[in-house]
């Protein structure tokens, strides 16, 4: 009797044996007296060989005339339980072969819409449920996975404790333009852009929290980083400088991309993925430079044949070019810290002695994959957070909360959030955002 449901990431361990593979044909080949079969279940890719019946004789199997035909004719997507003997086999790309001694057909697939030629991207898109079975497509999901799986691990030895934000609001939180708002029995509701000011009271309790999930933002932006629901892994912690921040933040993002490297090489080999580069973030200190020195460089190197963005000011906020050429010209993941006031969020403490700059900071990745991460001291001064909320035009009593945070045992604190597709984007070099998530919500698009 064949060992049942091998999983194909498996077969190796059963060289010689008959086994059973449940799987579907991602392509198929063959000529005359042979056919074979790329076969794929989620763990794997791995190739069957059907051979013209009599072959087999010496296992004393026959796969008979019947079954080699309806292997030849098999169709693209067609779900099958396959049997056969596992064969190492140097000529292979995968090393080890299938030889099959039965076939049974699950589920049939006639005219499988995305066939190895190419597609454009709405086609795609609009076939977004079936693209997620391409070799890219379950690369890229690998590697969201290695993430997701690295930042609890990250987290945990770090001493931070799992502390879930509600996604459902009573109240707008830091700008109202971005927000999706939804009936809650009659009256309004927001749904989360973030988790950060629930998270500070998680902080008040716990002293280092993190949350990880959905979040949502009404920005009509049509960019290849934008989307409209993505993944934020908010952190925060007290009793750390801007600086240990930083260092935290830096250190969490090695782990991540330490961790695709572990969990997922053959998903960064499929995507062709730079590794060297990937590795070198990890050896190296990333850089760190203020805003405004960021913006001498911009401008004194504005006239350079690279320079590929529009004259930019002190006070001004960048452009995705000015980020692009910031993150080039060190070659590395980049902070960049202390913003102006004017254009950051209201609960971002003050450089001591500089009440225009803010301890901040933006992590911009390197090879033009834009900021991943924003973070910042928080204001934790009753008085000086309220006279915030006043000037920014947002009513305090929808910060009744927040507030009392700083009323009862208020304390230095800071935090930081990751957009999980933006890391996914980048660790895994594709071009858009869109292919990051399985199923991405985006100004036009809501479907599937
Ligand atoms: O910089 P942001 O807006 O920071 C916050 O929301 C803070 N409350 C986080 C915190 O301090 N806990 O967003 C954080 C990150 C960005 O750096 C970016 O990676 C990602 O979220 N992000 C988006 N990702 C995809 N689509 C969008 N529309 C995004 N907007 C932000």
């Amino acid at each position: 009797m064949a060992k049942e449901y091998v999983a194909i990431r498996d077969v190796k361990k059963h060289v010689g044996e008959e086994i059973t593979i449940g799987a579907w044909v991602a392509n198929k080949s063959g000529k005359g007296k042979l056919a074979f079969l790329q076969l794929r279940d989620g763990t794997a890719f791995f190739q069957a060989v059907a051979f013209k019946p009599n072959f087999l004789e010496k296992y004393g199997q026959e796969l008979g005339t019947e079954k080699f035909e309806i292997i030849k004719h098999l169709s693209q997507e067609t779900s099958v339980k396959v049997t056969g003997i596992v064969k190492e086999d140097a000529r292979s790309k995968f090393g080890y072969e299938l030889d099959l001694t039965d076939l049974e057909i699950l589920g049939s697939s006639l005219d499988y819409p995305i066939t190895p030629k190419e597609h454009g991207t709405d086609f795609l898109m609009d076939n977004r449920h079936l693209w997620l079975r391409s070799r890219k497509q379950m690369a890229i999901m690998q590697i969201r996975n290695a993430i997701i799986y690295s930042t609890y691990e990250f987290f945990d030895q770090n001493g931070f404790i799992k502390f879930d934000s509600p996604i459902l609001s009573g109240n707008a939180a830091e700008n109202t333009t971005e927000l999706f708002e939804t009936d809650y029995f009659g009256n309004p509701a927001f749904l989360s852009q973030s988790g950060q000011l629930y998270l500070e009271a998680g902080v008040m309790a716990l002293g280092r929290v993190f949350d990880f999930g959905p979040v949502f933002r009404a920005e009509k932006s049509k960019t290849r980083r934008h989307l409209t629901e993505f993944w934020m892994m908010d952190a925060e912690y007290s009793f750390l400088s801007h600086d240990q921040s930083l260092d935290l933040q830096e250190a969490y993002v090695k782990a991540m991309i330490q961790g695709v490297l572990d969990r997922a090489p053959q998903a960064l080999e499929i995507l062709a993925r730079d590794v060297e580069a990937l590795k070198k973030y990890i050896a190296e200190p990333f850089k760190r430079v203020s805003y405004d020195d960021a913006i001498s460089l911009l401008q004194e190197h504005e006239a350079d044949p690279d320079a590929d963005y529009e004259h930019i000011e002190h006070g001004d906020d960048f452009g995705s070019p000015h980020e692009t050429w910031i993150s080039n010209y060190f070659g590395l993941p980049t902070f960049v810290v202390n913003y102006p006031a004017s254009f950051k969020a209201f609960y971002m403490k003050p450089v001591p002695g500089n009440e225009d700059r803010v301890l901040c900071a933006d992590l911009l990745a390197p090879e033009g994959y834009g900021e991943i991460i924003g973070g910042s001291v928080r204001e934790d001064d009753y008085q000086k957070l309220y006279d915030k909320i006043i000037e920014n035009g947002l009513n305090p009593d929808d910060y009744a909360f927040y507030l009392d945070l700083r009323k009862y045992g208020s304390v230095p604190h800071a935090g930081f959030g990751l957009g999980l597709e933006r890391m996914v984007t980048f660790v895994a070099g594709t071009k858009h955002i869109r292919e990051a998530i399985p199923f991405p919500r985006m100004l036009h698009r809501i479907k599937p």
